[in-house]
């Protein structure tokens, strides 16, 4: 399979449409817009968890592998959405969550009732002599990583909500349960998995505490037991496919070890996801705050992945939204003046990259964060754990603020499909709820839009050209304060990606060599050039794509 042709939608089931009125999407409803999904021409969805959960953290709290929520469908609904997406040659790719599992799963109940078989799936330890926790160690969401287990006088690791248990994956039966989820979907005509904070599942089996917070993901991201673990699933499962596809999702992770993920010798993933570009508005590294982004350090990060993955022979995801991120127009884009514009803009600067593009739902439409008012409109564990820890810091108005820029239910609200009270995705009031859908939505977008448009000719074009799906990457202008550029190599040919990321216009200088006869592939300004020009003049958010 060439990686480099595929395109990959990514949709947030309980956000996409709902089909039974209980103000929640559901399967039923995704099929009823597989049209719609059709139009972009993409090669697979990735589908957030729709498996039986308590929804703790909207459904990354699995407590059956093996079932659909009664929420979101039936099995019989799932059958019928993957026969009807693979008329339209659109593959599925499921969401694997195994570094744990919802404190509702019968493994953990089993072992709470005291039986050793399923103690031993968790990390379960006694506190120090003094009592305190085993370990120092913070929760993802915030708080310490240990909650009692029962009234055993011992605790359980988990690494995100206390409903979520981590799963020690030392245990051969641990890991013998995960290829047998994954064969299990297999066996329903399933060849793409997402794996979930698949680096962080080879934590120690001995746990010690953090010297510095700062450090403390080092003591269980990346160990060289996690190859081993994915190597031997591959081995079990997917590998077995010749047509599986499949990321990781990376947290913290190096190029280093993303090429041995990714690399097709290593026998471990198709892909994987990293962060690190996302985190360009962290405030000395911390998410909670707000600082304008750091476009420099953008594009470092960017051509050292792409330059660092190409030379290793590693894959990358290339994305700049998915469920847990803030949209990316808000983030880097200007979502007032230049909403078409700069959506586009960021859009040419992914998609023409060496890698696999994900497009999460309604970013085709550029949609943007919700305007809400009060901290009361927000569902997520993360933001209402952040608010909290903010506000014993931070005034409340200063606290709102920064997790109305950065929490995850921005991009969670349902997808707007038209102007309506809820926004075309329910006849009900949702489970959360969209605002600004009056100026942003599908019916508008087709009417008189250009983004949908424009991501329909990106993705054409990575499947026509073979520079964008195969071509080596070089960076250009890696100076310049304003423009992110770069070169795709193949054969001889040579693409020259130029994107102005900001609101003013500029002029960039064209090196000699490239100043040459070629053709536009993509212009978001409708540009006619037959030649690059020694002195290029570039509008606000202005990206082109031009062949030598
Ligand atoms: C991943 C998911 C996120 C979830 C977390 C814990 O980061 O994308 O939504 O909360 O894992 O499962």
């Amino acid at each position: 399979m060439n990686l480099g042709k595929k395109v990959i939608y990514q949709i947030y089931p309980k956000s996409f449409y709902d089909s039974n009125g209980d103000g929640v999407g559901d399967i039923r409803g995704i099929i009823e817009k597989i049209p719609y999904i059709a139009k972009l021409n993409i090669d697979y969805i990735w589908f957030n968890p729709f498996f039986v959960s308590p929804q703790y953290d909207n459904g990354y709290d699995i407590a059956d592998y093996y079932k659909i929520d009664p929420k979101f469908g039936t099995m019989d609904d799932f059958e019928e959405l993957a026969a009807k997406l693979k008329e339209h040659n659109i593959g599925i790719m499921l969401d694997m969550v195994f570094n744990h599992c919802s404190t509702e799963h019968e493994w953990f109940k089993k072992a709470l009732a005291g039986d050793p078989k399923y103690k031993a799936y968790f990390y379960l330890r006694d506190p120090k002599e003094d009592c305190s926790l085993p370990t120092n160690w913070q929760s993802k969401f915030g708080g310490p990583a240990w909650e009692k287990f029962g009234d055993t006088g011992k605790y359980y690791l988990h690494l995100y909500a206390k409903q979520q248990a981590d799963l020690d994956w030392h245990n051969p039966d641990v890991r013998q349960e995960a290829a047998n989820v994954v064969n299990f979907w297999r066996e329903h005509g399933v060849s793409g998995f997402r794996f979930d904070v698949l680096n962080v599942i080879g934590k120690d089996k001995v746990l010690v505490d953090s010297t510095d917070p700062n450090q403390e993901k080092m003591l269980y991201t990346d160990t060289p037991v996690v190859h081993q673990y994915i190597k031997e699933l591959n081995e079990n499962s997917f590998g077995q496919d010749a047509d599986s596809i499949t990321v990781g999702e990376m947290s913290s992770t190096t190029i280093e070890n993303s090429i041995r993920y990714s690399n097709p010798a290593e026998h471990e993933l198709s892909m994987i996801f990293s962060f690190h570009h996302l985190k360009v508005d962290y405030d000395h590294g911390e998410k909670w705050s707000m600082v304008p982004f750091d476009f420099k350090k953008l594009k470092e990060i960017m051509f050292e992945w792409q330059t660092g993955m190409d030379q290793g022979n590693g894959w990358q995801a290339l994305f700049w939204n998915n469920h847990d991120q803030p949209w990316a127009l808000n983030r880097f884009g200007d979502p007032v003046k230049y909403r078409n514009k700069s959506a586009e803009m960021l859009a040419t600067t992914i998609h023409l990259m060496r890698g696999t593009p994900y497009i999460y739902m309604g970013e085709e439409l550029g949609m943007v964060d919700p305007s809400y008012q009060s901290m009361d409109q927000y569902v997520d564990v993360e933001a209402i754990n952040a608010y909290n820890e903010l506000i014993k810091t931070h005034s409340k108005e200063e606290a709102f603020k920064i997790v109305h820029s950065k929490a995850r239910d921005n991009s969670r609200t349902p997808m707007h499909w038209d102007g309506s009270e809820y926004a075309g995705f329910s006849q009900v009031k949702p489970w959360l709820l969209p605002t600004d859908q009056e100026q942003i939505n599908v019916e508008k977008e087709f009417a008189s839009g250009e983004i949908f448009n424009y991501y329909q000719k990106l993705i054409k074009l990575r499947k026509s050209e073979d520079l964008i799906s195969d071509g080596h990457f070089e960076p250009l202008f890696a100076d310049d304060h304003q423009v992110f550029a770069y070169l795709r190599k193949l054969n001889g040919e040579t693409l020259v990606v130029i994107n102005n990321f900001y609101g003013d216009p500029c002029e960039v200088s064209v090196p000699s060599e490239l100043q040459k006869s070629g053709n536009v592939l993509i212009s978001n300004y409708a540009r006619e050039l037959s030649e690059l020009p020694a002195k290029l003049k570039l509008q606000p958010y202005e990206s082109l794509a031009f062949k030598l």
